[in-house]
């Protein structure tokens, strides 16, 4: 027998022939577990259900609860996660980024005098090839090696930064969510060593 039980007070066992008028004839004190929160069943009189009876109704909760989580997971695991490339709009999207990124940087007073002489239609079009191969776009980068291309300009870590700076706010400006901006930064940020000093 449940030991619970012997606490009850005598009016609980007293209910199960009598008939409940509304709320005013619910003893409260005939659920030990309500202020837990834990169950409203009464343990004992009308409605009782045994301590067996509720260990199996919990266990099957639980199970139910393990699986769903496990089917989530499950399903979470196999959504194939979509190419950088796709998450930047495709040709479009990744046009569009290369156009802000030039507007910012030649116009960037930090940086803006290093363009003084460069062909801004031949840039326009090396980067965008570059930003789509870099995103698993369909794409072959034409340009120079990043050594070459950056070559005689001495360009300091610090304007690196700058240009990594201008680069964001192309980003934020043309409205590329957070998470994709980093996808893009984290593979921008490690030509870094091939791009200053040079
Ligand atoms: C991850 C960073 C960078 C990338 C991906 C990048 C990409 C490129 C590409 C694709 C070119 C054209 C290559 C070619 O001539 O075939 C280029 C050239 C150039 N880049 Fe960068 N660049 C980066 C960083 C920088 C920085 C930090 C600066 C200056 C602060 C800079 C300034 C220039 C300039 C001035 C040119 C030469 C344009 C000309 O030929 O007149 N770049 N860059």
């Amino acid at each position: 027998m449940n030991p619970s039980h012997d606490s009850l007070p005598r009016h609980c066992e007293e209910r199960s022939g009598e008939a409940i008028q509304g709320l005013a004839a619910v003893h409260l004190d005939c659920f030990p577990r309500i202020r837990s929160g834990v169950a409203m069943t009464p343990v004992h009189g009308p409605g009782a259900v045994s301590g067996q009876h509720r260990w199996l109704a919990m266990r099957i909760g639980w199970s139910l609860v393990l699986l769903s989580l496990l089917l989530l997971l499950g399903a979470c695991a196999s959504i194939p996660r979509s190419s950088l490339y796709q998450q930047l709009g495709g040709a479009e999207g990744v046009a569009s980024l290369v156009d802000a990124i030039i507007e910012k940087s030649r116009t960037d007073p930090r940086i803006g005098g290093l363009f003084a002489e460069t062909d801004f239609d031949y840039f326009r079009e090396r980067l965008i090839e570059q930003i789509c191969e870099l995103a698993d776009g369909p794409c072959e980068y034409t340009g120079l090696p990043m050594s070459d291309a950056h070559s005689g300009m001495d360009i300091s870590e610090r304007e690196f930064n700058w240009f990594v700076e201008d680069v964001e706010q192309a980003m934020q400006q043309i409205g590329l969510p957070l998470a994709v901006q980093n996808r893009l930064l984290a593979r921008l940020v490690p030509m870094q060593a091939e791009v200053i000093r040079q």
